[in-house]
């Protein structure tokens, strides 16, 4: 089977996952940055990666997201915010759709990331009443964030897509190929 590691990553969160997640490819896969906007075709399961932004997968991963058709797809999420979170779900649900309507989804992985500390000293200069101001409880978030994605979160990358790739090929081995 030939796969695809795909992602996009602004401060190296998701392509630490990415690597990862490359790792347990099968041999002969590939692995690059939505920027050198790889060849889906040549591929029958794309690992893709991207960060949130605004609650959505950035810019970035979202036009390449738009392209794929036809494919199995693995997802993977990093994001500031817990990710066992509303937040996180909602996310990955908005992500899901946008792949979803072409392709077929096989599963996902949620990792918390680091937040850039620019835009950390960035909140802090917000008044209090903003949305993103620092209150106790995000500046508790920002500090769990600041050591992710760590070794636990790259194991469990690689046991999620470990799964992702045994249900492809169980479904092969079955015929249900959908
Ligand atoms: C402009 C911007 C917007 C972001 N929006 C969100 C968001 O809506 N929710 C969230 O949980 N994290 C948000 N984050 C945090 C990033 O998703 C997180 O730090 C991610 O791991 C960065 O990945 P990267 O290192 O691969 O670029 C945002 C970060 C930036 C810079």
């Amino acid at each position: 089977m030939k796969t695809l590691v795909v992602y996009s990553s602004r401060t190296g969160n998701t392509k630490k996952v990415a690597d990862a997640i490359y790792e347990i490819m099968p041999e002969g896969s590939k692995i690059a940055p939505v920027a050198d906007d790889p060849i889906f075709m040549d591929y029958d399961f794309i690992a893709l990666g991207f960060w949130v932004d605004k609650g959505l997968p950035d810019r970035k991963a979202q036009e390449y997201m738009r392209k794929i058709k036809g494919k199995k797809v693995g997802l993977f999420m990093t994001l500031g915010a817990d990710s066992d979170s509303e937040h996180a779900d909602i996310c990955i649900e908005h992500a899901s759709e946008m792949v979803r309507s072409n392709n077929n989804l096989i599963g996902h992985f949620i990792c918390q990331g680091k937040v850039n500390p620019k835009l950390i000293k960035f909140f802090e200069k917000l008044p209090p009443d903003h949305s993103h101001a620092l209150t106790p409880e995000r500046i508790a978030l920002h500090e769990r964030a600041s050591t992710h994605p760590d070794q636990e979160d790259l194991r469990n990358a690689q046991a999620k897509f470990k799964e992702i790739l045994a249900k492809i090929v169980v479904s092969s081995a079955t015929g249900n190929n959908s």
